[in-house]
C-alpha cells in the first residue's frame, strides 16, 4: 500500500516562493510516490481579521495556482466542502490539554501581530484553537508524512500528541502518528530582511510572488540586502563566512534547479571575487525562467474557471468520503452516535 501524504495551505492571498519552495514543490514532487491530498484550508483563514467577500476569491485562486504549479486536481480539496474536519476538530478540543495549547508560538506571534494592526481588531479564539483543527485536517486521513515548512514543527508535535493521546485514552491504535517532511530549503528569508522569514504578514517588499510579473520578480531580487562584502574567512574550515542574504539568495538559485551555478558561485565566493551584482542578476533570470511556465499555465486555467470549479467540487466530494468514514469510526470510539447506526 502506498503511504498516504496530506498537506494544507490557508487562502490568504497570493503564493510566494517561501511557500513554494517550502512546500509546494515537495507536494508536486510527492504525487508521483504517495497517495497525496492537499487541502485549502478557508476555516483556518477565518482565524485572523479577514474579508468574506475575499475569502472565496482567494480560495479559488490558491487552486489555481496550486494546480499550475503541478498539483493534480484530483488530488485537492476546499476544507469548507469537508465539514467534518471541523466536527472531529471539536473532538480533539476535548483530547487536547488546555497547557499545551498555551505553548503555540504562532499564536503568540499572530495575536501580537493583530494587536499591532489594528486597534479594533480582537484575537479569536479561533486563532487559540486552529492547530486542533490542523490535527484534525492531518489525522481524519491517517496521514504519514507532512510536508510542510519549517514554521509547523510545533502544530506537527501537537498533532502526535493528540494522536497518542486520542489512541491512549480510549485503549486503540485507530490514529497514525504521522511525520513531518520538509524540503531542502524548509526556510526562505525575506530578501529585504534576512533576518526573518519570507511572509505576507511581514509586508509587500518581504515576499515575492511566485505569479508577479518578471519586472517586479527581478526588482525584488536586484534589492536584496547582502553584506558589505567584509565578511571574515574562517580559519577552521578554510571558508569565508556568508551573511544570511548571500546564503539566502544562494539556497533560492540551488532550489531553482541551477546546482552548478550555485556551486561555481560558491567558488568564486570563497575566492573573494564574487560581485552581488552579477549574483543577482543570475538569481532573478533563475527565478524568472522556473515561473514562466507557471504563470502561462495560471492563463490557461483561469480562461476556464467554471470547469477548475467542477473538478474540484467533484474531487471535494471524492476525498470526502474518507473523511466520513473517519468520523463514522471515531464517534463509535467515543461513545457519540452515528446517524445510521
Ligand atoms: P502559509 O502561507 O503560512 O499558510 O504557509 C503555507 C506553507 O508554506 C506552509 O507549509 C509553510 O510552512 C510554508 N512556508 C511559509 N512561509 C515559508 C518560508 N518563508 N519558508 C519556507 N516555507 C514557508
Ligand atoms: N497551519 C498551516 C500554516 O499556517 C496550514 C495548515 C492547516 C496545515 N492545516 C494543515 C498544514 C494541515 C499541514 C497540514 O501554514
Amino acid at each position: 500500500m502506498k503511504k498516504q501524504v496530506l498537506s494544507c495551505i490557508q487562502p490568504t492571498g497570493e503564493m510566494h516562493l517561501g511557500n513554494y519552495f517550502g512546500a509546494v514543490k515537495n507536494y508536486v514532487d510527492l504525487q508521483s510516490e504517495y497517495n497525496c491530498i492537499y487541502g485549502i484550508v478557508d476555516y483556518h483563514a477565518m482565524t485572523m481579521p479577514y474579508d468574506a467577500k475575499k475569502l472565496r476569491l482567494n480560495s479559488w485562486d490558491l487552486i489555481i495556482s496550486l494546480m499550475a504549479v503541478g498539483v493534480k486536481a484530483e488530488n485537492l480539496f476546499i476544507q469548507s466542502l469537508i465539514p467534518e474536519h471541523t466536527e472531529l476538530g471539536w473532538i480533539f478540543s476535548t483530547v487536547a490539554s488546555y497547557g499545551e495549547m498555551t505553548r503555540m508560538t504562532q499564536f503568540k506571534d499572530k495575536s501580537q501581530q493583530v494587536k499591532e494592526e489594528s486597534k479594533d481588531a480582537f484575537i479569536s479564539a479561533g486563532l487559540f484553537t486552529y492547530p486542533v483543527l490542523q490535527a484534525a485536517d492531518i489525522l481524519i486521513y491517517k496521514a504519514d508524512y507532512v510536508p510542510v515548512g519549517k514554521d509547523q514543527t510545533q502544530h506537527l508535535e501537537l498533532t502526535r500528541n493528540i494522536a497518542q493521546r486520542f489512541n491512549s485514552q480510549f485503549k486503540t491504535d485507530y490514529f497514525v502518528l504521522p511525520e513531518i517532511l520538509y524540503t531542502e530549503t524548509p526556510k526562505i528569508a525575506s530578501t529585504a530582511d534576512p533576518t526573518r522569514k519570507m511572509s505576507k504578514s511581514a509586508g509587500e517588499k518581504h515576499w515575492i510572488g511566485v505569479f508577479a510579473d518578471e519586472k517586479r520578480m527581478t526588482k525584488q531580487i536586484k534589492s536584496a540586502v547582502t553584506d558589505a562584502g567584509d565578511m571574515p574567512f574562517n580559519q577552521e574550515t578554510g571558508k569565508r563566512e556568508m551573511s544570511e542574504g548571500v546564503a539566502n539568495l544562494l539556497q533560492i538559485l540551488k532550489a531553482c534547479g541551477k546546482t552548478k551555478e550555485h556551486d561555481d558561485i560558491v567558488d568564486l565566493y570563497n575566492e573573494g571575487s564574487l560581485r552581488y551584482g552579477d549574483l543577482k542578476g543570475i538569481v532573478a533570470e533563475a527565478i524568472v525562467e522556473m515561473t514562466a511556465p507557471f504563470r502561462e499555465r495560471k492563463a490557461e486555467l483561469s480562461a476556464d474557471k467554471k470547469a477548475v470549479k467542477n473538478q474540484i467540487k467533484a474531487s471535494s466530494a471524492e476525498i470526502r468520503k474518507t473523511a466520513q468514514q473517519t468520523l463514522r469510526e471515531v464517534k463509535e470510539i467515543t461513545g457519540l452516535l452515528n446517524p445510521k447506526a
